[in-house]
């Protein structure tokens, strides 16, 4: 391994372990949805999810999907007869994704724990 990728391992782990830390505490991470998003979070967010062009059923992959706060707005459209899933490499943000599923019956999801960068294409 070159020094290159070691510091770059290095700089990944940070990255992670904010990641985790934010995991951990969603609900701090909720209100700082608020300064990312000027203060309308859930005007943007669903902003951003309706150029999708979701249809009830759709299945989606949110890739790096944190905590879920995507989720909400992605299920509104897909509605229980779509698939959400959610992937990300951060168990914490995942344990609070599984959190809200829960609280919400959200049944038609699935959360799986990886590095996006490893993901592959699949033909079909
Ligand atoms: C800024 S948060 C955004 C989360 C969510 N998409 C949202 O809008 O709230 C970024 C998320 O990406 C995840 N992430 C970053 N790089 C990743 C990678 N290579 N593979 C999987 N998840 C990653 C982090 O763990 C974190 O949960």
């Amino acid at each position: 391994m070159s020094i290159n990728n070691k510091s770059t391992d290095k700089q990944l782990n940070k990255v992670k372990q904010v990641y985790s830390f934010w995991g951990r505490f969603p609900l701090f991470y909720m209100w700082q949805d608020y300064i990312t998003f000027i203060g309308r979070p859930s005007f943007i967010r669903g902003l951003a999810i309706k150029q999708l062009n979701l249809r009830p059923g759709s299945k989606v992959l949110e890739v790096a999907c944190g905590s879920g706060r995507n989720f909400s707005f992605i299920m509104e459209v897909i509605g229980r007869d779509g698939v959400l899933v959610g992937f990300d490499y951060s168990q914490e943000m995942l344990d609070a994704a599984q959190k809200l599923c829960q609280k919400k019956n959200w049944d038609n999801t699935k959360l799986i724990r990886g590095d996006a960068a490893e993901l592959k294409a699949v033909k079909h």
